[in-house]
């Protein structure tokens, strides 16, 4: 990071510049000013329905600069420890490096995966009993299950492989769903987890433990029916998982960040080694693009500082997600967890309390379907909110009459939110000036979606740089995971500290109907 950045951009000149051009924006009706696009590879992104014209834009981009952002982009990309609180480089850019340009050990490690992968599909991964394994199992929560689970739902198997199935809750019911129908002698599970300590996919793991187990000796059930992506290879091994099945995750991997690396597995699995690689080249065009592009036509920065506008000048506290394609349904969720655990932070990089808003509420749904059901409030609510539609130009399907209407609903629920309808009963009225970009994707592809993940990621890191946050660690989520290790000790009848009032009565009304 530049030294000579000043604490908060709430400092900076642009920072106050843009708070003027808000406030003489906040009356006018309409959205910006005229047409702004900008295409990156298969991605095409209209921001001409946001609220800015000229100047916003410029005051933007100055703000970028004002930030330092080249230099943070410039760190990240070289591997600095931009992930100061850890003391870690966040370098998922080097997990999709082509052969000749990745470090030797990311290539030696893709191969072996991607060779674990092939095997599976060439029905050459057999279990204890000499079965050939027909469904896969990934064991994991967060990072380790929403980017594999939304890139397979994305791109699709192309039923070459075993089945693919997840599982990440702890919920008895979300195990009994995972393993419906399937056979301890043809399933494999695979246990994700950066740590090898997350609570629920250690459950699950033991739970999938004891459901091999008529198969035979613990030892070679664990060996022929569990593999592993971990950053922790001890926990894994002592798991019982043998070190050829054993993929290793990177310290400098954030889990929100991983699903280029061995995580991904699934996308290899269930759609092939050559989508997987695929997929890696789309996000290294939007990396190439990210580390040399100017700021003004940067995609990533550009939907970052557009972030940074709707949410601290135009009051926007929620951002909703609308994927325009049924195989994107799981994009909100996956955006979720990049958007806001990487910048739902109140403290600064340098320690102090945050002085502006940082990440929005991110949200949002499947279409059409939400179009019936919450994009009333969205058309005639009272709260500022900001929105990206996600869509694609050509369908994966052969029914190209659904596409148009998909694609007509689409264009005209961002019209409709853009330039309202200010005539007629009050109750009919919708406001109008609600801002969204339109992602267009040519098509729904291995590179398309790539791509469109790596533009996320960089968004989520330059915006973080400029709120002066650390968008790679996640500190908060830590006292859930205590507390709620004493108040199972509690729910066991094992003696722990005294809860608070509504926990003690909650627990003691637990007990009584149980
Ligand atoms: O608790 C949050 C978190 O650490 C996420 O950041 C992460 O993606 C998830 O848990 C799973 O972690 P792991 O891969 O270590 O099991």
């Amino acid at each position: 990071m530049s030294p000579s950045r000043p604490e908060g951009p709430e400092q900076l000149p642009a920072w106050r510049r843009l708070g003027e051009l808000a406030r003489a924006l906040r009356h006018a009706p309409g959205a910006g000013g005229g047409v702004f696009s900008e295409r990156v590879g298969p991605l095409f992104a209209d921001f001409s329905k946001e609220r800015i014209d000229a100047g916003v834009r410029q005051a933007l981009v100055r703000l970028a600069s004002e930030s330092g952002l080249p230099a943070a982009i410039a760190d990240l990309l070289a591997g600095a420890h931009v992930n100061a609180t850890e003391d870690r480089a966040a370098l998922h850019t080097e997990l999709r490096k082509a052969a000749g340009e990745a470090k030797a050990a990311v290539l030696r490690e893709r191969e072996r995966f991607l060779r674990f992968a092939e095997d599976l599909r060439g029905g050459r991964c057999r279990g204890v009993t000499g079965a050939p394994i027909r469904a896969v199992v990934q064991v994991g929560i967060g990072g380790s299950h929403l980017g594999p689970e939304l890139a397979l739902a994305a791109l699709g198997a192309d039923g070459d492989g075993p089945e693919v199935r997840f599982l990440a809750n702890v919920d008895g019911a979300a195990v009994e769903q995972a393993l419906a129908g399937l056979q301890p002698a043809t399933t494999l599970a695979i246990v994700a987890s950066k740590s090898f300590e997350t609570l629920e996919t250690r459950v699950n793991a033991e739970t999938l433990r004891r459901w091999f187990a008529p198969l035979g000796d613990a030892p070679d059930v664990a060996g022929c029916h569990f593999a592993a992506v971990t950053g922790n290879t001890a926990a894994a091994g002592a798991f019982g998982v043998p070190p050829e099945r054993c993929f290793p995750l990177w310290d400098w991997v954030g889990g929100r960040f991983s699903l280029w690396s061995a995580v991904g597995l699934p996308v290899a699995i269930g759609r092939g080694p050559e989508a997987f690689e695929e997929m890696l080249a789309g996000a290294r065009l939007l990396d190439a693009h990210f580390a040399s592009a100017p700021l003004a036509e940067n995609l990533p920065v550009m939907l970052a500082l557009l972030q940074i506008w709707n949410t601290n000048f135009l009051g926007a506290t929620s951002h909703a997600v609308l994927p325009y394609d049924h195989r994107l349904r799981l994009l909100p969720a996956y955006l979720q967890q990049l958007e806001m655990e990487s910048n739902g932070k109140s403290t600064r990089m340098d320690g102090e309390p945050t002085a502006t808003h940082t990440a929005p509420v991110v949200w949002g749904g499947e279409e059409t379907g939400g179009q019936h059901a919450f994009h009333q409030l969205l058309h005639q609510g009272t709260r500022a909110f900001s929105a990206d539609f996600i869509v694609c130009a050509r369908p994966g399907h052969g029914l190209p009459a659904h596409h148009d209407w998909l694609l007509a609903n689409c264009l005209a629920q961002s019209k409709a939110l853009a330039e309202g309808h200010r005539t007629g009963p009050a109750h009919k009225r919708v406001r109008g000036g609600r801002p969204s970009t339109t992602l267009l994707l040519d098509a729904l592809t291995p590179r398309s979606f790539g791509a469109l993940l790596a533009l996320y990621e960089h968004k989520v890191f330059a915006a973080g740089a400029i709120w002066r946050v650390n968008s790679f660690d996640q500190w908060g989520v830590q006292l859930g995971k205590t507390l709620a290790a004493t108040i199972h000790k509690q729910l066991r009848g094992v003696a722990a500290p005294e809860q608070d009032a509504s926990t003690c009565a909650l627990l003691r009304e637990i007990r009584r109907l149980r």
